[in-house]
């Protein structure tokens, strides 16, 4: 048995500026609902959490392109993403958002506590300015070569190519994506989160103390603290955010990620009044669940801020997924390359759990994979009908033929349903070991071996 009385699962909040695809049903939200699901029918305590991320220059930008404003692009995407995983089943115990006015207080409530603790470092810097657009060019305002890999379209903050996160000025040619303009550098003050500061706890914490976390996982963890680790800027100038809630910060909101993964914890006070028991009991264990380009913010800077407030409890695991592509190409908002879930609900209606299955059955749990619709439409019919379909169809009909649809008293038992059923308690036990070492693909294959043995 576990040392922990509870379990909060997270799920990474998606940004409210566009709908959502196959590839976060696959990397995050249907094994968080499998966990969550499996929890539940255990009898545990456990918690579901998710949210929409509405926050941050992707809205901003996305608002510039449709010609409306942040709050209308986030209403609508928001509504949207919650519809779709209601439909999905994506069985969510909270489903909030970070524009709510409880999360405003909640992470200023906490930028506010490592403040007052001397918690930041305050500096003046030269960043990247847009003359033209008269704007500081915050995270994907900015663009830019990779100093890691060489991608050409790296953001401000982050490669989504390699995955590395960056500052912007680690950028190689940089480019404004307001005007195309090469940017000029303005001085401007902000706080840094000393993330240097924390590299021996850091190393103590994971590195030491997490070994089981998946190898993907720790890897990236460990290159980063590897290789050093720098103060972050955890406010920037934008418009569009959480105001930095001390004196002389006008005009200056919280960074998004650092507001962002607040947004757990105050979509559970939304929930439920005994949320600290959630948050801030070591009898708690707190799982993240995430795409891979979210590991180093759930792994280090997440941590760091609840370690920097002092009262919170941390991740005991982050099983964080691979990507999916699809049909051998990688997803793409931009180029319109995905499935989404919006649209598959109205060409497969009442088809939910194929896809579900589908994305499980291949999920990329250890390396990124490919959906293709020859591989759903193969498992929807030589698994999902002539295995499951088979099996509950023949129970059905023979316990109403030779039973009056009633499941008959065990009778004698012969060799072989002695057989079976010790293969089926083996089975439930390799599935649950599977389920609690978050190997959803073998736990899928496991349950479909009990269809099997009815055949
Ligand atoms: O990558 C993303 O889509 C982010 N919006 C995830 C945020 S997860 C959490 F921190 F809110
Ligand atoms: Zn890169």
């Amino acid at each position: 048995m576990s040392e922990f009385k509870r379990t909060l699962i997270t799920s990474a909040l998606p940004y409210a500026n566009g709908p959502v695809h196959i590839g976060h049903l696959a990397g995050v939200y249907v094994p968080a609902d499998i966990y969550a699901r499996y929890l539940r029918l255990k009898g545990e305590d456990v918690l579901f959490i998710g949210g929409s991320d509405e926050h941050g220059v992707p809205i901003t930008i996305k608002a510039k392109k449709e010609g409306t404003t942040p709050q209308a692009i986030v209403d609508k995407y928001h509504e949207m993403i919650k519809e779709s995983f209601e439909k999905f089943g994506i069985s969510f115990d909270v489903y909030s958002r970070t524009s709510a006015r409880i999360h405003h207080e909640t992470a200023s409530e906490i930028f506010k506590t490592i403040y007052d603790k001397g918690g930041f470092i305050e500096q003046t810097s030269e960043q990247f300015y847009d003359v033209e657009a008269n704007q500081f060019l915050a995270d994907r305002y900015i663009t830019g070569t990779c100093p890691k890999c060489g991608f050409e379209k790296a953001y401000g903050d982050q490669c989504e190519s390699c995955g590395t996160s960056l500052n912007a000025t680690d950028l190689i040619n940089p480019k404004s994506m307001l005007s195309g303009n090469v940017p000029v550098m303005k001085e401007t003050r902000h706080w840094f989160l000393p993330l240097d500061q924390y590299e021996p706890w850091l190393k103590e914490w994971i590195l030491e103390g997490h070994k089981e976390w998946k190898p993907n996982v720790y890897g990236q963890c460990k290159s980063w603290i590897d290789g050093g680790l720098n103060p972050r800027a955890v406010t920037r100038d934008l418009d569009w955010g959480i105001p930095v809630p001390v004196e002389g910060a006008e005009g200056k909101v919280l960074y998004v990620w650092f507001d962002a993964p607040i947004g757990y914890i105050s979509a559970t006070k939304e929930l439920t009044p005994d949320w600290e028991k959630y948050w801030k009991d070591p009898e708690t264990r707190m799982l993240h669940f995430i795409g891979k380009d979210n590991i180093v913010f759930h792994c280090i800077i997440f941590p760091v801020i609840l370690k920097a407030e002092g009262s919170y409890i941390l991740p005991d695991n982050v099983p964080a997924n691979e990507f999916l592509n699809l049909e051998g190409d990688k997803i793409s908002t931009s180029r319109n390359w995905a499935v989404w879930l919006h649209e598959y609900l109205v060409e497969f209606p009442g088809k939910e759990d194929v896809l579900k299955y589908t994305l499980t059955a291949n999920a990329p749990e250890t390396k990124d994979n490919d959906f293709t619709w020859k591989d759903f439409q193969a498992r929807n019919n030589s698994e999902l009908v002539a295995i499951l379909g088979n099996f509950v169809n023949r129970v059905l009909v023979l316990t109403n033929k030779y039973y009056e649809g009633v499941i008959p008293i065990a009778g004698n038992l012969e060799l072989r349903d002695e057989e079976a059923l010790a293969t089926l308690l083996q089975l439930k036990s390799d599935i649950e070991k599977a389920l609690d070492t978050f190997h959803f693909r073998e736990a899928l294959k496991l349950a479909m071996e009990m269809a099997r043995l009815g055949e």
